[in-house]
């Protein structure tokens, strides 16, 4: 009997290659997603990568009635992902309560609802902003957690200690995973990121730029302390960080963890700089992308990439693919966005 998964936040970027990731695997999945910042013509481009159409709920995990009676007539759920979160950096300084009460509460009525149901078995998406700047490199898990530059990354942090101290009492069992920077898209070209207005990203704002969505792409800073100036950062291919998601559940329900939580990095332990991406976007895709060097932006960290050595180990998980790869596959994926490919 295949495991089901619920996978909340499951239209969204990350969530949906993970959909693909875990049906491709066996798992049976139900999404839900209240489509603040996805849509749910992705349930079906999913069906398209699959062949399986994923269960979907429209639901705010806010609303806690709502997700009551979901759980209601769905309480044969064997273990869940928990991606559903406001995500923006920025917009979370301008609106912190917003943040704090959406991110917050919803993993709070997520919990409820699991210990009702006795599913013990939770994967949360979490951030590398949790370093923030961090004083060595690569880091580690243990490397320390400072105090958060922006309300977004606060509640990444403040998610992970509701975990812990709900961990420590009940039998809940929980998987961490802190992700780097996920960039590019399914090969298919089917599914991938879906930026609501201006992007924030350096990588959706490169091809919108090369596709002549944007005039020009601005470099936020060329006087940091690096090889070339411009900051550096540790991307990795969305497919690869959604295969992880895959080992986690795995070790999880194999009760292979060796605590009640557990904490991964998720990125490649390579870093590369604005400008080596900006490069490699244009010589792999064949394509200027205008761009002009402009100051700082507030909150950047002049360089993170991480330590993977123990979802190597532990979770029997590595990152595969290369920059070229996930450069080609965001191109891929914005050429079809602009033919219209999820109004079809
Ligand atoms: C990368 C680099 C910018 C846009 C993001 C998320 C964060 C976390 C990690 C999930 C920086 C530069 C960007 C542009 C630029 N993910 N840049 N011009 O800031 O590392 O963090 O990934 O939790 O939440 O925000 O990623 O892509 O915004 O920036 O020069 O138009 O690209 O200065 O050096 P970041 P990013």
């Amino acid at each position: 009997m295949a495991h089901k998964i619920l996978v909340t936040g499951g239209t969204g970027y990350i969530g949906s290659h993970t959909v693909v990731e875990l049906q491709k695997s066996g798992f049976e999945v139900i999404i839900i997603d209240d489509l603040s910042n996805s849509r749910q013509q992705v349930v079906t481009q999913i069906e398209k990568i699959t062949g399986i159409k994923p269960d979907f709920h429209k639901i705010n995990l806010c609303d806690h009635s709502k997700l009551r009676s979901f759980f209601n007539s769905h309480n044969d759920i064997d273990g869940v992902i928990h991606f559903a979160a406001l995500k923006a950096v920025g917009e979370s300084v301008r609106f912190p309560l917003i943040y704090y009460n959406n991110n917050l509460q919803a993993l709070i009525n997520l919990l409820d609802s699991l210990a009702i149901l006795r599913c013990n078995n939770i994967v949360f998406s979490s951030s590398c902003t949790v370093y923030g700047e961090p004083e060595k490199l690569p880091v580690t898990e243990e490397s320390p957690i400072i105090k958060a530059s922006s309300p977004y990354s606060n509640t990444k942090q403040i998610c992970e200690e509701i975990i812990e101290d709900v961990s420590r009492i009940t039998p809940l069992r929980s998987i961490i995973l802190r992700y780097f920077n996920p960039i590019g898209a399914h090969e298919s070209g089917l599914i991938g990121e879906l930026p609501i207005g201006k992007p924030n990203n350096l990588v959706p704002f490169i091809t919108q730029t090369a596709i002549g969505k944007q005039k020009t792409l601005e470099v936020f800073g060329n006087d940091y302390n690096t090889p070339d100036g411009t900051c550096i950062r540790d991307y990795i291919h969305v497919v690869d960080l959604a295969q992880a998601h895959v080992s986690a559940l795995q070790r999880l329900f194999n009760k292979e963890h060796e605590s009640r939580v557990e904490t991964y990095n998720l990125g490649t332990g390579r870093g590369y700089s604005v400008l080596e991406v900006l490069n490699t976007f244009e010589k792999v895709n064949n394509i200027k992308v205008s761009h002009t060097f402009s100051q700082r932006r507030p909150g950047d960290v002049p360089a993170v990439y991480a330590n993977v050595d123990k979802a190597k180990t532990k979770l029997k998980w590595v990152a595969t693919k290369s920059l070229e790869e996930m450069l080609s596959s965001a191109w891929l994926w914005e050429k079809n966005l602009s033919e219209g490919i999820l109004r079809k």
